[in-house]
């Protein structure tokens, strides 16, 4: 979830049929057969608009499926040094790297490890550019369409003042010097629509410089997964630009790897009363949904009911704000019961933390076609203390 939404849209899937009893709780569990699918369809897309797939590793980085998404997309694109080495290391295919400010001293070993830096300024690129060219590393420039499809600021690159991607305004023949290709991340859980309206705005500014670009990366937030996605007006929009200037396309999906793929499964611990009903769960919005707060909205409840038992749910931290939302069961809950929050594969295994001491969850690979299940990770204490000094 890397967007405002006040509520998720539920899609329960196979998960339907799972066993909540099977894991630990609190526990991911990722449906292998969805991310498969999802894969299969970007995979899809991809030879068919001619388009270098890239898996976003900022939105599942679930390394143990790295050789199923190696299968099917052209590698991954990182957030930076660490994200680029478990790219390296672990996906293979091409790795591109955008940050919007790398370090000197990281500079020779993200080099080592990517296929394209992308930089968020003219200044980072004129830092770096020697060493990348040395490096055999080509060069890219995020660049801001200056053309908002988002509503909310906080979740728009292009909202006024942003820091990320130089404005396109200012770019100029000699902003361009040494660079590859051009990137440009707007989008969040979008359809094709928004991109087609942000390539009519950029592409008049674009057009003195398409000569000389070997690539145009269009960043992630395309729910190219999503069943309602216009994939063949994707691949008509791709096709063209292809064909036209004659470069390379980059897509970077992340949530759309994982969309509907994963749950998070909970265990109610108490059941407190206090002007309504309360419900105290082993998941914690802040350690283990943070984008539930920080986004804020409200994930899906699997099996919610309309109408019945209603809960406010929150987690077990000492955080005031800890509340995941209010939900309704057509039964009463019990203490022990087990729960669900759907679509959690993407953007909470990689956002949790241990504030509180909260236990992080378990890790669960489940494949709803075979009912095979591996509880791929648990996490201790040590996990906690390890970060700390
Ligand atoms: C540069 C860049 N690429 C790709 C992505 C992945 O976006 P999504 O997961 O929405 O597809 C993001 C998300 O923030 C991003 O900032």
């Amino acid at each position: 979830m890397s967007d405002m939404m006040t509520t998720q849209a539920g899609d329960a899937g196979a998960f339907r049929h799972f066993d909540l009893n099977r894991v630990p709780a609190p526990c991911f569990v990722v449906d292998k057969k969805a991310i498969e699918r999802n894969l299969s369809i970007l995979s899809g897309v991809g030879t068919r608009s001619g388009a270098h797939v890239l898996c976003a590793l900022k939105a599942f980085s679930m390394f143990s499926l790295a050789p199923l998404v190696r299968q099917y997309l052209a590698g991954t694109c990182a957030s930076g040094i660490y994200e680029a080495r478990l790219g390296r290391e672990d996906y293979g295919g091409e790795v591109a790297t955008f940050c919007a400010g790398y370090k000197g001293a990281d500079i020779d070993e993200i080099l080592s490890l990517s296929d394209h830096i992308i930089f968020n300024s003219p200044a980072q690129k004129n830092r770096f550019l020697a060493k990348a060219q040395a490096a055999g590393v080509q060069v890219g420039l995020r660049i801001n369409p200056e053309h908002s499809e988002g509503e909310i600021p906080k979740y728009d690159p292009c909202a006024p003042c942003s820091r990320l991607g130089m404005p396109v305004s200012q770019l100029t023949a000699a902003t361009l010097t040494g660079v590859d290709g051009l990137h440009m991340h707007t989008l969040c859980e979008q359809g094709v629509e928004p991109l087609l309206r942000t390539w009519e705005a950029v592409q008049p500014k674009l057009a003195p410089f398409m000569s000389r670009l070997k690539w145009l990366n269009f960043g992630g937030g395309h729910h190219i997964t999503r069943d309602d996605y216009d994939r063949d007006g994707l691949v008509a929009f791709i096709r063209d630009i292809r064909k036209t200037y004659d470069i390379d396309v980059y897509l970077e999906p992340g949530e759309a790897v994982a969309l509907n793929a994963g749950i998070l499964v909970g265990e109610i611990l108490d059941l407190p009363t206090n002007g309504m009903n309360l419900a105290i769960t082993d998941i914690s919005a802040t350690c283990h949904m943070p984008d539930v707060i920080e986004a804020p909205y409200r994930p899906a409840l699997m099996g919610e009911a309309e109408a019945g038992h209603t809960y406010r749910l929150g987690g077990p931290s000492c955080l005031a704000g800890d509340v995941i939302g209010d939900y309704t069961w057509d039964h009463p809950l019990e203490i022990g019961q087990r729960f669900v929050f759907l679509d959690q594969a993407h953007y909470s295994m990689v956002k949790t933390n241990t504030f509180n001491g909260v236990p992080l969850p378990a890790i669960a690979l489940w494949n709803s076609e075979t009912d095979d299940l591996k509880i791929i990770k648990q996490f201790g204490y040590d996990d906690f203390r390890q970060r700390l000094s």
